[in-house]
């Protein structure tokens, strides 16, 4: 079968498309015949190395993070779907996967496909949907009434972010430049400022909570928006020792190593009464069902910027690394 692969850790001339046998689904695990894979930003930052520390992997390996296909095959003990279920998924962290003809998925972390949805757009879900749901509602707790400030509301994150937020009962602020400006409107942002012009901790205060999806200054300048005891959470900052941990089971040193180089930013943190903590999504099947539900019950939209055919997937991913994209870029098989 056809993949895109990643043979060494490097520039995009690291991953290529090569023959590769087809995967045979395991016990517990279901073999997708993929129609469509999401591009995502942890794709080529493990590309480049930037994970290297917390995660090496044995090369070469077929890349891809996100999926959506249909089951062609069951491995023994399957029990939650049976061959020809529309299905996506965020692929194992550690095997990765998705883009190729088939490939395969432990059913847990499989979900239902909404119903709504064309495989383009259900690809692009997984991965960026599970981050924003899980970062809004199992550590920063949005409830109804409360203000969050979301940097990046545009990309392929922030978008679902502002409106799993908005669901939640928040109301939101989110930086954008002007392309991406009545986009995030769309979705329900209130407060929308433009980055290249203005600094938003100039303009926000006493925030209830922030989700940083931009990391640098941003992270820094989310502290000072913040009520006193409030909480960024980030997923573009440093890992915390405690995620090395629990996400990849790191051991002492590289924990150590990610404690002396977060100290800065958490002295930060502290200086505003604030709390911080680093979010890595966990693949889940369960809430990939509930962010389908909310698809087709239409309380949340997919924002699909470009879908290009599997065999420019190059292409796609120079575009992605641009920075720019509105929504997600996918390929399609
Ligand atoms: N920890 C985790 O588990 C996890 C999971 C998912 C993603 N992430 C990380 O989260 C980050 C966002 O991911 P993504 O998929 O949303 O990326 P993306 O889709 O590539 O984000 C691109 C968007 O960000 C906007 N943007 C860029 N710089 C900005 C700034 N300074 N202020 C406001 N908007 C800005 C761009 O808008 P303009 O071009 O209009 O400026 C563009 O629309 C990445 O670093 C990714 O690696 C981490």
């Amino acid at each position: 079968m056809q993949a895109y692969v990643m043979t060494r850790y490097g520039d995009a001339r690291a991953m290529e498309l090569r023959d590769v046998p087809e995967p045979v689904a395991g016990e517990g695990e279901v073999l997708v015949r993929v129609r469509a894979a999401g591009l995502n930003p942890i794709d080529y930052k493990v590309r480049q190395g930037a994970m290297r520390m917390v995660q090496r992997l044995d090369l070469p390996r077929v890349a891809g993070s996100e999926l959506a296909g249909e089951v062609e095959a069951v491995g023994a003990g399957v029990t939650r779907f049976a061959v020809g279920d529309r299905v996506f998924a965020r692929v194992d962290k550690k095997k990765l996967g998705a883009y190729a003809t088939y490939a395969v998925v432990d059913e847990t972390i499989v979900g239902r496909m909404p119903q709504s949805l064309d495989f383009a757009d259900a690809a692009g879900l997984p991965l960026a949907g599970l981050t924003a749901l899980q970062a809004l509602r199992d550590d920063l707790a949005l409830t109804k009434g409360e203000r969050v400030f979301i940097s990046g509301g545009a990309g392929g994150v922030g978008t679902l972010a502002v409106q799993l937020a908005v669901w939640m009962g928040a109301e939101v602020a989110t930086t954008a430049s002007p392309r991406g400006e009545e986009l995030v409107r769309s979705l329900g942002a209130t407060t929308v400022i433009n980055y290249r012009e203005q600094k938003f901790k100039d303009v926000l205060s006493d925030y209830d909570a922030a989700f940083d999806l931009t990391g640098g200054q941003d992270l820094r300048d989310s502290f000072a928006i913040l009520k006193r005891g409030a909480t960024t959470v980030s997923i573009a900052g440093l890992p915390e020792p405690a995620n090395a941990r629990a996400d990849f089971g790191a051991g002492p040193l590289v924990a150590a190593a990610l404690r002396v180089a977060g100290a800065g930013i958490r002295r930060q943190a502290r200086r505003h009464g604030v709390g911080y903590r680093f979010r890595f999504m966990h693949p889940s099947g369960e809430d990939l069902d509930l962010l389908a539900e909310l698809v087709d019950k239409g309380t949340l939209k997919t924002v699909t910027d470009r879908v290009f055919p599997f065999e420019r997937i190059a292409e796609a991913f120079a575009y992605l690394e641009q920075g720019h994209a509105k929504g997600k870029v996918v390929v399609q098989m």
